[in-house]
């Protein structure tokens, strides 16, 4: 089983790697796992201009391709966003603006697609006390599954996290999840 895990923060040090971290080292043996931080990458902003609908691809060359084809090898996906203004940071906007050309909104019939029966996962995280924003969150990366044919199989949240230290109490739980998530297939 491939998994990929996606820090939609533009932080590679912070919870939310923390959290991707601690599932990424309690991966069943047998699970193949890359962590990436779209901090890391350069991802421009989608431009509106709409020539992915006449050509099926992007007119912005940078490592959203390469990133594609990496979401494109995985089985499993676990995107963690924290929120930023109580939504998902920008360079995690930009990552959903850019896979305009391989969305169900492409009316071109040669738009590249992901194969179909991918899970996703996803989680948010947030320093203040109520459940809202990090709901907001969820309800967008499960959006975003939607139009990829992705299925958003399970969405967790952390309220009252203020840095990567406030993630320790929750590593038992994450741990669980990583043996409930990952198991299937990883022969
Ligand atoms: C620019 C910025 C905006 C933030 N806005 C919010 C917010 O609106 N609501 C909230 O509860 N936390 C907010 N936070 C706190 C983050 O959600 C929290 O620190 C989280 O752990 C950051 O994860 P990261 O270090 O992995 O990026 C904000 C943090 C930053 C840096």
């Amino acid at each position: 089983m491939k998994i990929l895990l996606l820090n939609m923060s533009p932080k590679n040090y912070g919870a939310t790697q923390e959290i991707l971290k601690t599932l990424r080292d309690a991966a069943p043996e047998g699970a193949h796992t890359e962590l990436l931080c779209l901090g890391d990458l350069e991802i421009g902003y989608c431009k509106g201009c709409k020539a992915c609908y006449k050509t099926g691809a992007c007119v912005v060359k940078d490592d959203m391709q390469a990133l594609m084809e990496k979401l494109g090898q995985a089985d499993a996906l676990v995107l963690a966003a924290p929120s930023y203004w109580a939504d998902v940071p920008g360079v995690c906007k930009s990552f959903f603006d850019r896979c305009t050309p391989y969305g169900d909104t492409n009316p071109d019939p040669r738009r590249p697609r992901l194969e179909a029966g991918k899970k996703c996962y996803g989680i948010a995280l947030r320093t203040g006390v109520r459940p809202t924003e990090c709901e907001h969150i969820l309800a967008s990366i499960e959006h975003w599954c939607g139009h990829m044919g992705i299925d958003f199989t399970e969405g967790m949240y952390f309220c009252q996290i203020e840095d990567k230290s406030d993630i320790e109490p929750h590593k038992p739980l994450l741990r669980e999840k990583a043996a409930e998530w990952f198991t299937n297939g990883t022969e």
